[in-house]
């Protein structure tokens, strides 16, 4: 049998893309997410790993250095040995600390298309400036928050009338596709970052053999 596709998600509250993840691409030794890792105790997404049987940890950043988190953070994820690294809801900032560790191996989700919108409030920041199209963004993590090249974007109309949480509800949904989508992408090796140009992303084809 073939080795697993070892997989790390980093979540800090409800876990719903890390839902879509067990719920889609999740398989013990195929796409195998072997860790949760939470940056809070007691968070939902926790109990959905314990669901599924994934082993879980909890790497705080409460009262200490971001680096130092870091460090700790990037032992428990090495451990792992993992081929991907997904931010699913992580919600805090990480350091080239861990980051360095796993270079072209952490994708982030964000709710908009990159690079408008980026931090904490993107839907908000949507609707208040009243743009027509907004959506989702998967892409390469890097020190410069929201700021890595993408790799998957979607678009998500923006209704006359939507409120954040309608708003938000729709890019759910688009991000719950693109994340199985994405690290099915990343599995099946088809997933190449320019070596020359860093900011460029290709996915190659399906129907052309991955090298
Ligand atoms: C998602 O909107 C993601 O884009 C953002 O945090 C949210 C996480 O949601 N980075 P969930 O924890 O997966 O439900």
């Amino acid at each position: 049998m073939a080795d697993p596709y070892r997989v790390v998600v980093l979540v800090s509250g409800s876990g719903s893309n890390l839902q879509s993840l067990i719920d889609h691409v999740h398989e013990p030794g195929g796409i195998e997410i072997v860790r949760v890792v939470s940056s809070k105790e007691g968070v939902l997404a926790l109990e959905r790993a314990e669901g599924a049987g994934i082993p879980t940890a909890v790497v705080p950043l409460a009262g200490r250095e971001r680096e130092v988190r870091d460090a700790e953070l990037a032992e428990v994820v090495a451990a792992e040995r993992p081929d991907l690294v997904v931010l699913a809801g992580w919600m805090s900032i990480l350091t080239g600390v861990f980051l360095d560790r796993f270079p072209d191996r952490v994708i982030n989700l964000h709710p908009s298309l990159l690079p408008s919108f980026p931090g904490m409030h993107a839907i908000e920041q949507a609707l208040a400036w009243g743009v027509q199209v907004t959506g989702v963004t998967v892409h390469f993590a890097e020190e410069v928050v929201d700021g890595g090249p993408p790799i998957l974007q979607e678009p998500v109309a923006v209704m006359y009338g939507d409120d954040a949480d309608a708003l938000t509800a729709r890019i759910r949904e688009a991000e719950h596709r693109l994340v199985p989508e994405a690290v099915r992408l990343f599995a099946a090796g088809r997933v190449v970052r320019d070596p020359v140009d860093r900011r460029r992303v290709r996915i190659v084809p399906g129907d052309v053999e991955v090298q």
